[in-house]
């Protein structure tokens, strides 16, 4: 069986305790962390920018994985680079040079991820899975946390898992994973699962990521 792993986003927390809310899914076990970066022009809503990564960087020693759903990401890579990004995912519908993102993340020694939307195709990548750590599968249309789980994109999960060891990149999901959704996920053969609300909404966080974990 597959080494899940489970990223708790922490778009769902509660920022007014950020420190709390981290160190709990970190207690429970979870060893990396979900950043969502938001510009209100790629997605219809803001959330933070590189000052915010960097204060998260203090909070924790553990992975930090930062979601770039801005547009024109080149210009702003290195800023989030600098503020302590260990992963950094930019979109392939945002990016207008898609082999010098890549290049800029790598030659800074940070691991380089693409999203792809519901609607764009493991066929728009396809140049790209020799060179890219990390596949981003947005299993909702980005944006906002506590979205529905878009069924159609279980397939794009399955066929990159199927590639994954080929290419040597991770494969993960975002969007609408929860208790009702997180088997059908896991029968991708993922390998991050990014939560948001399914976590954070929770009544007991801890007991919540140990119910997300054992089911698979
Ligand atoms: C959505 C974000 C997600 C979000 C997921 O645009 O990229 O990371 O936090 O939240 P849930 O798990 O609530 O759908
Ligand atoms: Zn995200």
């Amino acid at each position: 069986m597959k080494n899940r792993v489970i990223s708790p986003s922490l778009l769902s927390a509660d920022f007014s305790r950020l420190k709390d809310q981290i160190d709990i899914v970190v207690e429970a076990g979870a060893d990396r962390l979900h950043l969502d970066v938001m510009d209100g022009h790629f997605v219809p809503n803001f959330t933070f920018g590189p000052f915010i990564v960097e204060a998260i960087r203090k909070l924790t020693d553990v992975h930090l994985e930062t979601h770039l759903m801005i547009s024109n990401p080149h210009k702003y890579i290195k800023d989030f680079i600098s503020a302590g990004s260990d992963t950094l995912i930019f979109h392939s519908e945002a990016s207008t040079d898609i082999d010098r993102d890549i290049d800029t993340i790598k030659d800074k020694g940070v691991l380089a991820g693409i999203a792809i939307n519901p609607d764009t195709q493991v066929s728009e990548i396809q140049d790209y899975l020799d060179r890219l750590d990390y596949i981003l599968v947005m299993s909702v249309n980005p944006g906002f946390g506590g979205q529905g789980f878009i069924d159609v994109t279980l397939e794009k999960m399955r066929l990159l898992s199927s590639l994954s060891e080929k290419h040597n990149f991770m494969v993960g999901v975002d969007g609408g994973v929860n208790l009702t959704t997180i088997d059908r996920v896991y029968e991708t053969g993922i390998d991050i699962t990014i939560v948001g609300s399914g976590l954070y909404k929770a009544e007991n966080i801890n007991t919540r990521f140990n119910e997300l974990m054992k089911r698979q």
